[in-house]
């Protein structure tokens, strides 16, 4: 989504160290970028619509912002890319977030010239009328942020000094040994240095050969107080892999044997989990469905009842949260707006909050009580695919861990990480698969139990990935209405694991063979009901991660045979800051 960087220092690379940075940050999606920078004695700003390239041509100055677009309000276009201006090009601003209340405060600006189609662009006209009246920068920045609706983040330049302002939308400040820099993503600004000061929200700085700071309301002057932060910079190169996301899915045995060997941490969670009066798992998307299977783990293996919502719901079914109720937040991110909002109101309302979460110093990691790190590693392609097994071993792991049974899950985690060793091996015949289904319009999806989620999983992977229509459904749902969309050909999906759903999923298998379906099952064993066997050894509860890798590799195959790019699925962004 959205990037912000910036720079001032008494060096003249800031324009270079902003590209540098935003490449930094762009694996988070975007569709267009711009940097802006004073050449001559006036703003010089550069636009373009879609992917930075390796290098480009930059040249000196000791200030810079630059920006990484991804559309809200306006269509993808140069014009509507940051950094915006003010009508006489005095000022250049990025902004991160909606302004939600844009069209009000646009239509008071009756006089000034518009540009672009943008919310963002109404800012820099706001601070521009306020520097017109004789304010500062960071008077007029802090006067006009707060008259904006939304989560927000601001930074605006006018060639010699550089005001930042926050709410809601992450920004880090860091101190170099010649100037400052800030970003939206505290990982960017590691190369240069690890003193950081993540802002609070309602906070403003101002960037100058000095820093300051300014409270809540931007009016009193605050002590900005830089933290050293032991974090290194994470970076991933694609090696010998032609994406990110087929990168990914071949890390993951690595990553979950890593996550059993550090099991102990998950020790402290489960003891709050015993102790809360009400544990509630929220996530979005493909974090959300690990959730999910987290209520059929606890329920299965725990004998305990623990609730889910998908973070935006969450909204309309917290009135029962209390200072003993537990909130587990899953994110890969950590800067998940729809995750994040719930945590602000458990918080609000004194229930204890896990954070379990890829990345180290992400606004969820931080705003934890009791922050669990995934160990996943950087995580580039849109797509969630190490980052998320991650997540289901996590919740194995838990569910286990209640009831003292932390070493059993161990080793069916161990046995999973073997499993999708060999379905790597096998990855011909789902590349097979991928050829027969890739001029399909429809898929469904189909399994029960723990594998109604890794349904939900395959159908959101496939969709997002090949622009394939792709369903998930629990089995139990195909004669209330799916079955209706069965027809001569039509693939069905199903996951047959060896648990208490085998019968009924076979059952399944019949009833949409009967209407003419193809049928691909997925499991241990094969049956003559299937028109395609894949098999995935029976890894008791872990069986949803090999799965799931079935699932990613054939959505990796479908698009990769369509000629689409895996790692920048269209209109998709890595980490989705706003509502
Ligand atoms: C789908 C996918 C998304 C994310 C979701 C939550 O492949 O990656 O659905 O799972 O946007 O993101 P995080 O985990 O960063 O909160």
């Amino acid at each position: 989504m959205c990037g912000i960087f910036g720079e001032i220092t008494s060096k003249q690379d800031a324009p270079s160290t902003v590209f540098s940075g935003l490449k930094d940050i762009e694996y988070r999606g975007y569709d267009s970028w711009g940097i802006a920078f004073p050449q001559n004695g006036s703003l010089k700003v550069i636009k373009k619509v879609g992917f930075l390239p390796k290098t480009f041509p930059l040249p000196n100055s000791s200030v810079s912002i630059g920006h990484t677009r991804w559309a809200t309000h306006g269509g993808v276009t140069e014009i509507n890319a940051h950094p915006h201006t003010d009508c006489k090009g005095k000022i250049a601003l990025v902004h991160n977030g909606i302004v939600e209340n844009f069209l009000e405060l646009k239509v008071k600006l009756k006089n000034h010239h518009f540009k672009s189609e943008t919310d963002s662009e109404v800012i820099a006209h706001l601070i521009e009328e306020e520097k017109n009246k004789g304010k500062s920068l960071t008077d007029s920045a802090s006067y006009v942020f707060r008259k904006l609706a939304g989560m927000n983040a601001i930074v605006v330049t006018d060639g010699k000094e550089i005001v930042a302002c926050k709410m809601g939308s992450p920004l880090v400040v860091g101190k170099l040994k010649d100037g400052f820099a800030l970003a939206s993503d505290p990982n960017a600004l590691l190369p240069l240095t690890n003193h950081l000061i993540f802002m609070e929200d309602e906070q403003i700085v101002n960037l100058n050969s000095q820093i300051k700071m300014f409270d809540k309301k931007g009016l009193r002057q605050i002590n900005p107080k830089f933290k050293d932060v032991p974090w290194v910079h994470v970076q991933s190169e694609l090696k010998k892999y032609p994406h990110f996301m087929l990168k990914e899915i071949y890390e993951q045995p690595e990553v979950l044997n890593s996550i059993v060997k550090n099991s102990h941490e998950i020790e402290k969670v489960s003891q709050l989990i015993k102790k809360a009066y009400g544990t509630f798992l929220i996530a979005c998307g493909s974090a959300s469905y690990s959730c999910l299977a987290g209520v059929y783990l606890f329920s299965k293996f725990a004998k305990k009842h623990v609730n889910f919502s998908i973070g935006s719901e969450f909204n309309y079914i917290q009135d029962y949260i209390t200072p003993e109720s537990l909130l587990i937040a899953v994110s890969q991110s950590g800067e998940s707006m729809d995750t994040l909002e719930p945590v602000v109101q458990a918080k609000a309302k004194k229930a204890k909050i896990v954070g379990l979460v890829n990345v180290l110093g992400s606004t969820l990691y931080r705003i934890a009580d009791y922050p669990l790190l995934l160990q996943a590693g950087l995580e580039k392609a849109v797509a969630s695919t190490k980052a998320l097994t991650a997540m289901f071993a996590m919740m194995i792991l838990l569910a286990f861990t209640v009831v003292g049974k932390r070493k059993e899950a161990e080793e069916i985690i161990k046995q999973s990480a073997l499993e999708i060793s060999s379905i790597l091996k096998r990855k011909n015949q789902i590349k097979k698969l991928a050829d027969r289904l890739k001029s399909i319009q429809h898929i469904y999806i189909l399994g029960r139990g723990l594998s109604y989620p890794v349904a939900l999983e395959t159908a959101l992977k496939i969709k997002e990935l090949s622009y394939i229509h792709s369903e998930g459904f629990a089995g139990g749902e195909l004669k209330h209405g799916v079955i209706a969309m069965i027809e001569k050909g039509t693939p069905v999906i199903v996951y047959v694991p060896n648990d208490e759903t085998k019968s009924a999923m076979l059952s399944n298998a019949m009833e949409v063979k009967a209407r003419g379906a193809f049928v691909i099952g997925i499991g241990p064993e094969s049956n003559p009901v299937f028109d395609f066997f894949f098999k995935v050894a029976d890894v008791g509860a872990s069986s949803m991660i090999p799965h799931i890798v079935f699932a990613q590799l054939l959505a990796y195959f479908l698009t990769t045979k369509l000629g689409h790019n895996p790692d920048k699925p269209r209109n998709l962004a890595k980490s989705v800051v706003v509502r």
